[in-house]
């Protein structure tokens, strides 16, 4: 059992006020996933460094490989690295698909401003139920909480299958009174991972119908959007090229994150991306150093490599550099 600790100990912010400033500044949080301490660096310095304020989020996943008594006291070094930057960026320690009420009060518990609890493969009356436990115990300590509502789709899924795991618009207004929830992840054709949509084929447009439906019916409501990776094709390439396997890796074109950025979306997951740019300068550099066996060295030449694409995302997709 690890001790308790309540976020703002370790400078840690939640949501709320970079949601509500995010909608109304037309603009999107990132919300970048961490395992490790050069993924971590490179994004507090890219968020430092365009001055964006930033959601630094944990899986499930992460909590295993890393250890979450550790994921926590880096987050906490994130928090103190940014100030020695000169930086005061709000930062946000959020769980990323937290799978149960357990789960997600051991994150409340233990320093997490934020955490989701994902009961999307659940029935709508189970998620509503699970969905509202954990708001009435993270509000006790004003840990924020995004739910969600809907099921990203996958590339293997029938039209069938995939239509019926679009959100539905009808849901999004009780769900958000019954749970009390403060922000709402939702599935409007995005899906997690480097294989969005076939290869060769045009990309389908997201589902902006949907979104304005939602924000129809929830003016304003802080939305969430996972599975948002573009997939940057550079780096495909550059894997492909130095042993790699990765044909038909496609993501979401840019241009419709920007365009999802500027509604009430308001914070944007991307993970894969990040995993996409340290593989590929990682097999770059040993490719081309072949007797170099300095981690530093490859996982250095990975970092500055990430941190570059990040602070690209923040200023021309996400539109939150300048904002924190
Ligand atoms: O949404 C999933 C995130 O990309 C985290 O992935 O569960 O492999 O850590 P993971
Ligand atoms: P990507 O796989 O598109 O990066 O999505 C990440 C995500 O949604 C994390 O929750
Ligand atoms: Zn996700």
């Amino acid at each position: 059992m690890s001790e308790q600790v309540h976020y703002s100990e370790l400078g840690l912010a939640n949501t709320r006020e970079m949601f509500s400033k995010a909608v109304d500044g037309g603009y999107a949080i990132p919300a970048y996933n961490f395992n490790n301490l050069e993924q971590l660096q490179a994004i507090i310095t890219a968020c430092a460094e365009s001055n964006s304020p930033v959601i630094i989020q944990v899986s499930k996943g992460a909590r295993d490989y890393a250890n979450a008594t550790m994921l926590r006291y880096m987050a906490m070094g994130a928090v103190k690295m940014a100030r020695e930057m000169g930086s005061d960026i709000p930062i946000c320690l959020h769980l990323d698909h937290g799978d149960s009420f357990e789960t997600c009060k051991a994150c409340v518990d233990n320093g997490f401003s934020s955490v989701m609890i994902d009961g999307s493969h659940l029935s709508y009356d189970e998620n509503v139920a699970l969905t509202k436990k954990v708001v009435e115990y993270a509000h006790q300590f004003d840990v924020t909480v995004e739910g969600e509502l809907g099921v990203l789709a996958g590339i293997e899924d029938d039209v069938q299958a995939e239509e019926s795991t679009y959100t539905k618009p009808e849901e999004v207004e009780d769900f958000v009174s019954k749970t009390g929830v403060d922000s709402l992840a939702i599935s409007i054709g995005t899906s997690h991972g480097a294989y969005k949509f076939k290869a060769g084929e045009a990309v389908p447009p997201l589902r902006f119908d949907i979104l304005d439906e939602i924000e129809k019916r929830i003016p304003g409501f802080p939305i969430v959007l996972h599975g948002a990776s573009s997939v940057v094709q550079d780096y495909v390439t550059l894997i492909n090229q130095y042993g790699g396997k990765m044909e038909g890796a496609v993501g979401v074109p840019e241009e419709q994150l920007r365009r999802a950025a500027k509604s009430s979306v308001c914070k944007i997951n991307i993970d894969s991306d990040g995993r996409l740019v340290v593989t590929a300068k990682v097999r770059e550099y040993l490719a081309n150093n072949p007797g170099e066996f300095d981690p530093r060295k490859y996982l250095g030449a990975a970092r500055k490599e990430l941190m570059a694409l990040l602070k690209h995302k923040n200023e021309t997709v996400l539109g939150s550099a300048g904002k924190g």
